[in-house]
């Protein structure tokens, strides 16, 4: 597989780009758009009350270019604008349901060492969104990988089963998630909850808000396959690309900074059917005045 591995990074703006990526040719999206208004100086921001606008047309091309058995993993999180949480990312999430996007999870990325502060009216920050969007409910997801040591229910919980627990119990609110506790004794390995524990990337100094490689890395396993394709449309300094590339999947990157194009491509292995396209980037057009 390693010889004939694709590592794709295209110099552009994921809006122009996306439009030339074929139907239907791609497993899993993991991204990290930027967020309203974040980093302005690095990068542009986009207004909180224009993200949705500038969002839809981008995950309408997603939904074109992503299988019917593949997901997208969208990393965001609200900012806080005059006191309150914008509800940017709920009316995004509503959009993109009637885009044809069905909301299948949310996982939650548990920032471990997130740094000490105080505010009057909120505490550190510790977590941001990972929604899961799917085009269908059956879609790729391969459970078994990400498996994790069953721990100290082992010794503890499982020791001591009540009669509930000897047999199956359904959901006391109907919910029809039911749950038989004594099928799990003997076993060392459960499936793991909807949080992602994982440190920030401190150690990643080619971008000022790169996320974990550990991230991208739990999605392309549990959600494709070896020689699966993996799309980053806003890809920084490539982390995407560089789990992908690790664990053997095609992957393609689009980033509107050369800078950052340049830097992942020095940080990626040189495959030799990887290319580097860097078409001019466009003048910005009427509908790029969001970003003002
Ligand atoms: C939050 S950062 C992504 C960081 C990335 N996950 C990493 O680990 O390095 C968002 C990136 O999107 C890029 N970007 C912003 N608008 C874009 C657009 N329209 N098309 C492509 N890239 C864009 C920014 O330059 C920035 O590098």
């Amino acid at each position: 597989m390693a010889d004939s591995l694709t590592t794709e990074i295209i110099h552009g703006d994921c809006r122009h780009v996306l439009k030339k990526i074929p139907t239907g040719s791609v497993d899993l999206i993991v991204t990290s758009p930027p967020y309203a208004d974040q980093r302005k100086s690095t990068y542009g921001g986009i207004k909180a009350d224009n993200y949705v606008q500038w969002f839809l047309p981008i995950s309408k091309e997603l939904l074109r270019v992503l299988k019917p058995t593949g997901s997208f993993v969208l990393n965001i999180k609200e900012r806080v604008i005059k006191g309150e949480r914008h509800t940017y990312v709920l009316e995004l999430i509503l959009a993109m349901r009637k885009q044809g996007w069905l909301w299948t999870e949310e996982y939650i990325w548990h920032k471990k060492n997130c740094y000490p502060g105080k505010w009057p009216n909120r505490f550190r920050d510790s977590w941001e969104r990972c929604l899961h969007f799917t085009k269908n409910q059956k879609f790729n997801m391969h459970q078994e990988i990400v498996m994790v040591p069953m721990g100290d229910w082992k010794n503890s919980r499982l020791k001591k089963l009540s009669e509930t627990d000897k047999k199956r119990d359904e959901s006391k609110v109907g919910s029809g998630f039911g749950k038989k506790i004594k099928n799990w004794i003997g076993r060392d390995m459960a499936y793991p909850t909807n949080v992602l524990h994982l440190a920030t990337e401190c150690g990643n100094k080619r971008h000022s808000a790169a996320f974990p490689e550990a991230l991208p890395e739990w999605f392309i396993k549990l959600f494709t396959k070896e020689g699966g394709t993996v799309l980053d449309p806003f890809m920084g300094s490539g982390t995407t690309l560089r789990a992908a590339q690790k664990l053997g999947r095609h992957s393609i990157g689009i980033e509107v900074v050369q800078e950052y194009c340049v830097q992942a491509m020095a940080s990626l292995k040189m495959e030799k059917r990887k290319k580097f396209l860097s078409p001019k980037i466009q003048k910005p057009s009427d509908e790029e005045a969001l970003y003002a």
